[in-house]
């Protein structure tokens, strides 16, 4: 006897009115099939079966290895795809446990899915269902008098009494494999959407004279994300088990629901974060940093006690003590070394900068190596693009660009040089040197004085 899960991931998903597969759809930083596949996996399964159809292309790249898939084509239904699935197993499956699960379920958790393989021991089926005070949507259990399991009816094939009902199918079960198998054959396409329904075995179960046992869960573990909406409030709950599981951890929040950390973001306690704050893909940040108000960071590396604020930080790296902002823009490639500073509306792309070096305020460095402690005035750029390439620019260590320096690429400046304010640099620069490229400034003594005149004597010709 072995436990095998299968995942549901078939359908269209025609309310989310996208071309992307419904369950690619991202909540928190990951797809809905992929906080699915989480779940399953907490209660390790001795084989994962995911059921493609619609976008089966897409879909099976995502999934990790280890992990089957088989496609449903033309998709006929929940119950059409869990015997695609079991034909996929073959007979090897009589003896299995099956326990179904849909793609479209992301706040789903491993103890729900425990319980439900628990409860299959003393029956032939488990079903998982939930109050719900708006069921909208949902198929609703339908019970006898006494309260015994009848069966499942879908929101659209129920009428007045039975929309009534608030308790629903939370589409999470588990069956012995040979019982499935043989109900699925005795269920019919009979209903407002022609379609095999997966809960219609139950009633075939029941009065095969099987044990189903109905497991009562949470609503918000159990919501399926149907639509933007839902996705949207799925998104919250998961963001609020994030945030929640990293306070636990150490790490301080002036207003966590203001933050958005994403499921593959590694933070180290101490760090601080205030609100506006996005967290997105693979980024890491260092004990003690302080982050924030509104810092946008992708697949970002953030250095202990680095300070960034008002930022946008993608594939960048901010080394120890670093400072970022207010207003910079960090685009891919941009390394900053320790203690160092991009300041406000400063933006970096594809540049080293060295320990203790700073570029303080208003710049563009794209294309570039700064040296230690070097300083780039206010103002200054690298002219990196010619219309047709990009070149680089290298700065030395301990250099000093002056205000407004336009250096133009490929061109390097020395160790220690200097270069003048207000100079286009288009020459290398040797170490130590001053660079000046800038015309000799020019003194008209008195020229206040005639210049006042000159306005009143125009004044009284215009009375
Ligand atoms: C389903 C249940 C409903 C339950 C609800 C809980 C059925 C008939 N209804 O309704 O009782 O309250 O879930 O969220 O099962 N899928 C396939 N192949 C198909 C059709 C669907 O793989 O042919 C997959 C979908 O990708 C999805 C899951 O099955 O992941 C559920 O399908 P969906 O159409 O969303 O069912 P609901 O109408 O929500
Ligand atoms: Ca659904």
């Amino acid at each position: 006897m072995s436990l095998v899960a299968v995942v549901l991931a078939a359908g269209q998903g025609t309310r989310m009115k996208s071309e992307l597969p419904k369950v690619l759809h991202t909540a928190a930083g990951r797809t809905l099939l992929s906080w699915a596949l989480d779940a399953v996996t907490g209660v390790s399964p001795d084989r994962t079966v995911v059921v493609v159809g619609f976008g089966a292309g897409q879909v099976t790249t995502t999934l990790p290895e280890g992990v089957e898939s088989v496609t449903q084509t033309p998709q006929l239904g929940t119950g059409h795809a869990a015997a695609v699935a079991m034909g996929h197993l073959g007979t090897a499956r009589d003896d299995d446990i099956i326990l179904v699960t849909s793609a479209d379920m992301p706040l789903v958790t491993a103890p729900l899915l425990d319980k439900v393989v628990k409860a299959i021991e003393s029956a032939a089926a488990v079903m998982v269902s939930t109050e719900r005070a708006e069921p909208f949507g949902y198929g609703r259990v339908v019970r006898t008098d006494t309260g015994s399991l009848l069966r499942v009816i879908e929101e659209r094939d129920a009428d007045g009494d039975q929309r009534q009902i608030n308790e629903v199918n939370a589409g999470v079960y588990a069956f012995k494999g040979g019982l499935l198998a043989n109900a699925l054959k005795a269920i019919a396409p009979n209903n407002a959407q022609s379609e095999f329904y997966l809960p219609d075995v139950f009633p075939v179960l029941l009065s095969d004279g099987h044990r189903v046992e109905v497991v009562r869960a949470d609503p918000f573990e159990t919501m399926g994300v149907n639509s933007h909406d839902q996705l949207a409030q799925a998104d919250s709950v998961l963001r609020g088990r994030i945030n929640a599981s990293w306070q636990r951890a150490g790490i301080f929040m002036q207003d966590p629901a203001r933050v958005y950390i994403d499921a593959g973001v590694t933070l180290e306690p101490g760090v601080r974060i205030y609100p506006g704050v996005h967290l997105e893909g693979s980024t890491s940040v260092g004990p003690g940093a302080v982050i924030g108000p509104e810092v946008f960071a992708v697949d970002s590396v953030i250095g202990p006690g680095a300070r960034v604020w008002y930022s946008v930080l993608r594939s960048a790296q901010v080394g120890e003590g670093s400072e970022v902002g207010p207003y910079a823009s960090l685009r891919p490639g941009t390394v900053l070394g320790a203690r160092s500073k991009a300041g406000t509306f400063v933006e970096m792309k594809n540049t080293t900068l060295g320990d203790d070096a700073k570029v303080p305020h208003l710049s563009y460095m794209g294309d570039a190596s700064i040296g230690a402690r070097s300083n780039i005035g206010a103002g200054s750029i690298t002219c990196n693009f010619d219309g047709y390439e990009k070149h680089h620019t290298e700065i030395g260590e301990d250099a000093f660009i002056g205000s407004d320096t336009m250096l133009v690429a490929p061109v390097v400046v020395g160790d220690k040089a200097v270069t003048g304010a207000g100079s286009v640099i288009t020459r290398d620069v040797e170490e130590g040197a001053l660079a000046v490229e800038r015309s000799v400034q020019k003194e008209v003594p008195g020229y206040a004085a005639r210049r006042e005149e000159r306005h009143q004597t125009t004044a009284k010709n215009e009375e």
